[in-house]
């Protein structure tokens, strides 16, 4: 018999703090309205100076174990997907392995943008039905506001931290991972970019001074290819899984902006029932969104089976990708 991939247990974790668009209207020339209108969000939760990227992973972790009913000795590999790892290195998945007492097992970041948790999702199930892993854990896991220019409107309004997690196991029941395309462009990488601190622009007081260090994002035309990479990803993940977009039940995007999100939607032919959204409560947060929303989903009984579920996400990269889950 043929291998699956199925997602068998989800977590998620936000930090307690909540910064408000009225907050926000204290920090920049911004309003409570333009924020609503242009892009959906009311609050964002912001991590305090003590806490990272990994401690919000390893709660996540430890939900989505407890809810697949595995034990450490279970977890055979564990990747993250982020763009604000605790450190440049070492990666963020071998602290979160570490701290859930894994032992020695294969731990590794990779870096998507806010595709992280698609392109963890096909990682996962490639692993899988390559024999390689029974069981795997997936993560997408963000400190964003730890980068973020808070002098900046267009962008400081945009972004919040949480991390999502889920098991992939071999056995099933779960949400059976389907088919997906994914891609990525590069001639557009300097529309999404934290310019300084790798190796291209060394960190200085110059670069600090400048906020080079921070998320330079033009929004515009991120947006209009946001809006058309993930309703082909969605299309066509769709076409190679054999299903009509009349028989998609529930679309989780990456939750960068309503209208985004809107967009996909439509294109999908779905109603808004059919969509979750909580970019209202959390902000964008890059490769944790989808987990986030997804375990919340599965938490409200939104993902009992049957459902064909699809996930759509665009980030810095380029990169898209969209991926078919049947629960
Ligand atoms: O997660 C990875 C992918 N990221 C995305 O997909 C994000 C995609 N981009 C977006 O979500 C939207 O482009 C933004 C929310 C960032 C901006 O919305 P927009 O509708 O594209 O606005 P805009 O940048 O075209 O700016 C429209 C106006 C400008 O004023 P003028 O030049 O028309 O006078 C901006 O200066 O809105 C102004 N503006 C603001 N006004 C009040 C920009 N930011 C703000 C703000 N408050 N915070």
């Amino acid at each position: 018999m043929n291998r699956e991939a199925y997602i068998v247990g989800t977590g998620h974790c936000v930090p307690e703090k909540i910064l408000t668009n009225a907050d926000l209207e204290k920090m920049v020339d911004t309003t409570d309205q333009w924020i609503v209108e242009r892009t959906g969000i009311r609050t964002r939760h912001i991590t305090d100076d003590r806490t990272a990227t990994s401690d919000l992973a390893l709660e996540a972790s430890r939900q989505a174990m407890e809810s697949a009913g595995w034990k450490p000795s279970d977890v055979q590999a564990v990747i993250v997907g982020t763009v604000t790892p605790d450190h440049a290195f070492p990666s963020t998945a071998c602290l979160v392995a570490t701290r859930l007492g894994l032992g020695r097992v294969p731990a590794w970041d990779f870096e998507a943008g806010c595709t992280g948790f698609v392109y963890g999702l096909i990682q996962a199930k490639a692993f899988i039905l390559s024999g390689l892993f029974d069981r795997i854990i997936v993560i997408g896991a963000e400190c964003l506001t730890k980068i973020t220019n808070w002098d900046d409107r267009t962008s400081c309004i945009l972004f919040g931290d949480g991390a999502g997690a889920v098991a992939v196991s071999s056995q099933g029941p779960g949400g059976r991972l389907g088919s997906f395309h994914w891609g990525s462009d590069g001639n557009i990488s300097d529309l999404l970019i934290q310019p300084a601190g790798g190796s291209r622009e060394p960190a200085t007081c110059e670069t600090v001074k400048a906020h080079k260090h921070t998320i330079w994002m033009n929004g515009s035309e991120t947006f209009k290819h946001a809006v058309r990479a993930m309703r082909d990803s969605c299309l066509l993940a769709l076409e190679n899984e054999g299903i009509p977009k009349s028989e998609v039940d529930l679309l989780i995007s990456h939750q960068a902006n309503w209208r985004i999100i809107d967009a996909t939607a439509r294109a999908l032919g779905l109603s808004p029932e059919q969509v979750y959204v909580n970019i209202d409560r959390y902000g964008n947060t890059s490769a944790a969104s989808i987990p986030i929303a997804l375990d919340e989903a599965m938490r409200a009984g939104l993902l009992a089976s049957p459902k064909n579920v699809v996930l759509a996400a665009f980030g810095a990269g380029m990169t898209w990708g969209g991926i078919v889950i049947r629960w």
